[in-house]
C-alpha cells in the first residue's frame, strides 16, 4: 500500500525503459539562444558565455530521429528540444518551463500546467532535479524573451526561499519530467551537467502531453 500511494504521490518524474541511447551533444553542435532581453542580460539567469548554466539549442539530428520515431508510435511527436547546461558547483534556479506560448496569460498560475518532457541527462556525481512547491506566489518573476520574429517566450522563476522542497532525484536513466511544476537542477560535481530535453506534443489536437497522461501513455515502461 506504501508503495502505492508513494507511486502516485510522485508527481514528478519516472524513468523510462527505451529501446535506444542517445549520443551526449557535443560542444561544437551547442549554441546559445538569443532574444533581444539576453542582449541586455540580468544577473539573476542570463549566461554570459557558451559554457554557462543556462538553455542551449543544439544539432543532434540523430538522436532526434531515434526520438521521433519513439515518439511516433504513442501518437506524439515533440515541438522543442532544448540542451540544458548546469556547470560545475551551480544550479538552474527554481523555475517553470514555458511549452504553450500563445496559450499562456501573464498570470503565474497559467503555467502551472504538469506539462511533462522526455529528458535525458547526463547525470554527474551528487547532481539531479528538486521539484519544489510555491509557498508565496507574490515574488514570482515572469521573465520575458522576444524571439527575432516578434515571438514572446516565457519562463517563471521562484525564490528558493519562497518554496518548499516536495521531491529530489538523480536523473541517472532516460526520463519523464513534470516540467509544469516548479523545479531546479544542482550539480556538485567538477564537471558540466547536460540534459537534451523534448516536449511532448499529441499529435491529434496539438496540445502538450501532462504528465498525468504521460503515466497513461507509457504504462509497462515506467519506474519510479
Ligand atoms: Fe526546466
Amino acid at each position: 500500500m506504501e508503495t502505492n500511494s508513494y507511486y502516485l504521490q510522485n508527481v514528478y518524474h519516472r524513468y523510462i525503459d527505451l529501446p535506444f541511447e542517445l549520443e551526449k551533444p557535443k560542444w561544437e553542435n551547442i549554441k546559445q539562444t538569443f532574444s533581444e532581453e539576453q542582449k541586455v542580460g540580468s544577473d539573476y539567469y542570463d549566461i554570459k558565455d557558451k559554457g554557462d548554466t543556462d538553455v542551449y539549442v543544439c544539432d543532434t539530428p540523430e538522436n532526434d530521429k531515434k526520438v521521433a520515431e519513439f515518439l511516433d508510435k504513442f501518437n506524439l511527436f515533440y515541438d522543442s528540444k532544448l540542451l540544458f547546461n548546469t556547470k560545475p558547483n551551480d544550479s538552474i534556479k527554481v523555475h517553470i518551463d514555458n511549452n504553450k506560448e500563445e496559450d499562456y496569460s501573464d498570470k503565474p498560475n497559467s503555467f502551472i500546467d504538469n506539462h511533462a518532457k522526455l529528458n535525458f541527462t547526463w547525470e554527474v556525481p551528487g547532481g539531479g532535479l528538486r521539484w519544489w512547491q510555491l509557498n508565496n506566489e507574490d515574488n514570482l518573476i515572469i521573465d520575458t524573451h522576444t524571439q527575432k520574429n516578434g515571438k514572446k517566450w516565457h519562463v517563471i522563476w521562484a525564490k528558493e526561499e519562497d518554496c518548499g522542497m516536495v521531491y529530489e532525484k538523480t536523473i541517472n536513466k532516460p526520463s519523464i519530467v513534470n516540467t509544469g511544476v516548479p523545479h531546479s537542477t544542482h550539480n556538485p560535481s567538477n564537471v558540466e551537467r547536460f540534459t537534451l530535453s523534448y516536449n511532448l506534443v499529441r499529435k491529434t489536437d496539438l496540445k502538450l502531453v501532462t504528465f498525468f497522461e504521460a503515466l497513461w501513455l507509457f504504462d509497462g515502461l515506467l519506474e519510479a
